[in-house]
């Protein structure tokens, strides 16, 4: 049994951030919903201290998030974050009130604190720290005193000091915050609570809980290949021995060249038994003639379900086996901010089929506690090949949402003629395709155009110094500008010589012969990557394939897309070597239905990861 922190979230997108960022310290961190725990519970003593998370709410709204307040009473220590900040403070007493001008803040602030509080031991008195307010804290909790303070918040960190509770405006938690690591130490220190959260013990406590949990059962899984099921698969297949774990990996057409033999290979190495279901055909077949990107994803999501379905009609699983799942802790926790995004896009592991089998006690998920980086850590201990724990993430629709489709047919006629991606005077400086694909701005998806930049200026080429980052920030200049567009592109190699007589897009659906084109790019991709020691420097690499042709009918243009992310929410473009470009480029072009490879240099947002 470990010693641990309780994390109340009140709504943030930051309370899995905080949690992670108390387990890089060893702590072991859970995240509850206020409403669902009262003081009771916090009684125990394996919790050693409360961190009340950021929230959109105003604390004082009517209904407002809120938690039992006599928990700052309990003698334990507290930390108030943002939302958190301003509910311990109204809570104790004091008063929060809509920041006038003075009070909202966005971004960067310079917090001067007071030295003599013990949440700043070891920061430098004036520090950076990352805001975003909209409310404040006017008049101070009852025995409280201000110990740190911006430009524009009097009340930037407040503490009670007998009573070990603290408030602070800003978050500590982003990477942004120069020492929101050490200040989160700080208050670990306070809370007095050991550093015994490896996942070493984890693995430890939990080989038995399981075992016990399982019984005699026997386990079926879906695996991926993705690193989640994989290592679900190894712990369990390690904890109940050979024979009683059965994988099943289905092969729906989607995947990359040689994904099924990776996987079959992987997974036996492990030493398990994984069936291999070939439905390419029933996912292919049920994507003919498709073409709109969210129909797409729609019928690939539910394909799956009808395998699993079929399967599960066939194999009466009966009270002897369960089945399980690689959910991690993020997929199992609905914050304010899920609860509404789960209505657009519900999580595979949470249909309802599922859920009548979680609710029946048929599921087993042994990584629901985990966060990714610590999932592979597991997979290491596990013993699980370096290169299979360290994959890029892949999809679930898999190459089904890098496949551009097309309804119909579009032959563009450009006039003037444009010379191949060059700047003309008085030309805007990019060529808008007659494509679309999905992108991101604010909270909404976009379906634009995607633009090729016309490069004359040596600052803007790849193989200078600073090319890359120079691009992206123009493309980002640009996409803010003109509302047709959502993306923009670097020409890499173009299959014809001359100038653009004719853009041709082809009426296209998901097939076999656009997936084996798709598959070709993409393997060259990855060795590439894989040859120059690439492979770790991006977080992942969607390679996409456009329905698009330049003078030639009945060819087709390739995206590259690097990818540096830390979680996928926002990103920015890979900066990769121009060599290792240009080598990818020429290579792909070999390949005669190729017309043009680009590189798609737009962050996230305005452009999404995946082109979809
Ligand atoms: P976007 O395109 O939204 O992608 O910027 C963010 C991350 O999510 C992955 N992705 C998916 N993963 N099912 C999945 O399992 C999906 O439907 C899906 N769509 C996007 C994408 O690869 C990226 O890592």
């Amino acid at each position: 049994m470990h010693e641990k922190i309780i994390i109340l979230d009140f709504g943030g997108q930051y309370a899995h951030l905080i949690a992670s960022r108390i387990r890089r310290a060893n702590v072991l961190a859970e995240i509850h919903q206020p409403d669902e725990v009262d003081v009771e519970f916090f009684r125990n003593d394996l919790i050693k201290g409360v961190i009340l998370s950021g929230g959109p709410q105003s604390v004082y709204d009517e209904g407002s998030a809120a938690c039992d307040p006599a928990i700052f009473d309990l003698g334990k220590p507290i930390l108030g974050i943002c939302y958190g900040h301003q509910f311990l403070s109204q809570a104790t007493g004091g008063k929060v009130v809509p920041g006038a001008q003075k009070g909202k803040e966005f971004g960067r602030a310079d917090l001067k604190h007071d030295a003599e509080c013990p949440l700043f031991a070891d920061i430098p008195t004036t520090s950076t720290f990352w805001m975003s307010h909209g409310d404040e804290v006017a008049e101070l909790g009852n025995g409280f005193q201000v110990c740190g303070q911006t430009d524009l918040c009097e009340n930037a960190a407040v503490w009670h000091p007998s009573k070990k509770l603290f408030g602070i405006q800003f978050h500590p938690e982003v990477t942004h915050s120069e020492y929101g690591s050490q200040l989160l130490q700080n208050f670990l220190n306070i809370c007095d609570v050991k550093g015994d959260w490896t996942i070493e013990k984890f693995y430890e406590a939990h080989q038995q809980k399981l075992a016990t949990q399982i019984g005699d059962r026997n386990i079926v899984l879906f695996v991926s290949g993705g690193v989640d099921s994989t290592v679900a698969f190894a712990l369990l297949s390690k904890i109940l021995g050979p024979g009683r774990v059965q994988g099943l990996f289905v092969d729906t057409g989607l995947l990359r060249q040689g994904e099924v033999d990776y996987v079959e290979k992987a997974i036996r190495g492990i030493g398990a038994e994984l069936t291999v279901m070939r439905e390419a055909d029933r996912f292919l077949g049920n994507l003919a003639g498709k073409y709109d990107p969210e129909a797409k994803r729609e019928i690939i999501g539910n394909t799956f379900l009808e395998v699993q379905r079929a399967f599960f009609a066939k194999n009466d699983l009966g009270d002897n086996t369960l089945l399980a799942q690689g959910t991690i802790y993020p997929d199992t926790i609905e914050t304010g901010v899920t609860k509404n995004s789960a209505k657009i896009k519900t999580h595979h592991n949470r249909v309802p089929e599922i859920q009548k089998m979680i609710d029946e006690g048929k599921v087993i998920e042994p990584l629901a506690d985990l966060y990714k980086d610590e999932v592979r850590a597991l997979g290491e201990l596990l013993g699980l090949p370096h290169e299979l724990v360290w994959r890029h993430p892949f999809p679930g629709p898999g190459l089904g949402v890098r496949i551009l489709c097309a309804g119909e047919a579009i032959e563009e006629i450009t006039a003037p003629k444009v010379n191949a991606f060059t700047l003309r005077r008085n030309q805007k400086p990019f060529q808008i395709l007659p494509i679309k694909s999905v992108g991101v701005q604010g909270d909404f998806r976009t379906y634009k155009h995607p633009a090729v930049l016309k490069i004359n200026d040596e600052k803007l080429k790849i193989e200078n110094e600073g090319g890359l980052e120079a691009l992206e920030a123009l493309s980002t200049k640009l996409i803010n500008h003109y509302k047709e567009i959502n993306r923009c592109m670097y020409p890499l190699a173009v299959s014809y010589a001359g100038s653009i007589k004719k853009m041709n897009v082809a009426a296209s659906d998901i097939n076999t012969a656009r997936v084996a084109r798709l598959q070709r790019a993409d393997y060259i991709v990855t060795t590439t990557l894989q040859s120059m020691g690439l492979y770790n420097d991006v977080w992942q690499f969607p390679v996409v394939l456009a329905p698009i042709a330049f003078n030639d009918q009945g060819q087709e243009s390739i995206i590259l897309r690097p990818i540096d992310s830390i979680d996928a929410m926002s990103a920015s473009v890979g900066k990769l070597p121009a060599e290792f470009f240009t080598k990818v480029a020429k290579q792909i072009l070999k390949d005669d239905s190729i017309s043009a490879v680009f590189l798609d240099v737009t962050s996230k947002p305005p452009g999404t990861i995946e082109w979809e």
